[in-house]
């Protein structure tokens, strides 16, 4: 985001702080806007908003009409979608996220990754067959609680010194979360969310003017590496393939179409025998992935793999075969 774009925003700010005070949106959009802001965000984002959605639409964007002291989503949608408008339409992208997540959210996957990933690496690594090396994405990290349980995860396992090099990607759309995530601070609160033994060794209390306040100890930070990429682009900017990726909660907002799309391509970076992870209250049937399914939200890549290989999951023992 240059700071050419920031700058005209922020005059454009200016300039409309001397128009009238009026009320943003009055909480109405007609069928029409509602379809065009429908478009815009599909196109950016891939995430599709049913045509129920028109409450949340008002809601989440109220702020930008605010600050711009525009008077209706009409007037809002006519200058964000203006081809110059690229740091207005990042904006929008931050407002129209949904961000949840937590520490350790669905620990299944954290104690798959314990008891099943981890040993197996390990073996291999014994047996000269992998090299000592862990490459992680967390697609869709929003403020970061994700990618840092993972941190924490291999950080406990992989001793330093051990020889192994580990590496976590972190991407998000949304700039404002990243901005959130990259800070590593979060509230106290959230501790109550990691195992007790990672909150003594991995998390620093914050004292004086960060009173309340918890942040990542500086030796999770250094593993994590954040970086906006949006998953409904054509490609990705990434060179390499990853033993785990998570794509947890994010494509629950995509149609059939986009997540089809999504999954072909984060399929390329799936290392053979690697595990790709989704929520809980996802499924990847019927998306044509070529993934077996081992465990809840849990899938992975077996083309490549040698049928000799000591990976637990052979071919004939996986759960399900599309
Ligand atoms: C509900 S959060 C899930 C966070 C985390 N993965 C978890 O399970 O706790 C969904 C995240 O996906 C991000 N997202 C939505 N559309 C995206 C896209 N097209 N590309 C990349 N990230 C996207 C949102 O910004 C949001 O932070």
């Amino acid at each position: 985001m240059s700071a050419q774009l920031r700058a005209q925003s922020d005059r454009r700010v200016a300039r409309s702080a001397f128009a009238k005070p009026r009320n943003p949106g009055d909480g109405f959009i007609s069928d029409e806007v509602f379809r065009k802001f429908q478009a815009l965000i599909y196109s950016e984002t891939g995430i599709w908003l049913a045509p129920h959605k028109t409450a949340l639409l008002i809601g989440r964007l109220a702020k930008r009409l605010r600050a711009l002291r525009l008077s209706s989503m009409s007037e809002y949608f006519t200058m964000v979608s203006e081809p110059n408008q690229h740091y207005e339409r990042l904006l929008m992208i931050d407002c129209i996220t949904t961000n949840e997540t937590h520490f350790f959210r669905e620990p299944r996957h954290f104690e798959f990754l314990a008891h099943t990933a981890i040993p197996l690496w390990r073996e291999e690594a014994l047996a000269g067959s992998r090299e000592r090396r862990i490459r992680v994405w967390s697609a869709g990290c929003s403020s970061g609680e994700e990618p840092f349980s993972l941190a924490m995860i291999l950080l406990d396992h992989f001793m330093e010194g051990a020889g192994w090099r580990l590496e976590i990607f972190a991407t998000d759309i949304s700039t404002r979360v990243l901005g959130k995530a990259s800070k590593g601070i979060f509230p106290i609160s959230r501790s109550k969310e990691v195992p007790a033994n990672y909150v003594s060794r991995y998390l620093l209390k914050g004292t004086g003017e960060h009173q309340g306040s918890i942040k990542v100890s500086p030796e999770v930070q250094k593993l994590v590496k954040f970086a906006r990429l949006n998953l409904n682009a054509e490609s990705y900017s990434i060179s390499q393939p990853f033993d785990v990726i998570f794509l947890r909660n994010v494509m629950i907002y995509f149609d059939e179409q986009v997540k089809r799309r999504v999954l072909t391509q984060v399929e390329r970076y799936l290392s053979p025998g690697g595990y790709l992870f989704v929520g809980h209250s996802e499924s990847l049937h019927g998306l044509g992935a070529n993934l077996d399914l081992v465990s809840p939200g849990v899938y992975t890549n077996l083309t490549g793999l040698d049928q000799a290989t000591s990976h637990p999951y052979g071919r004939t023992t996986v759960a399900s075969r599309k």
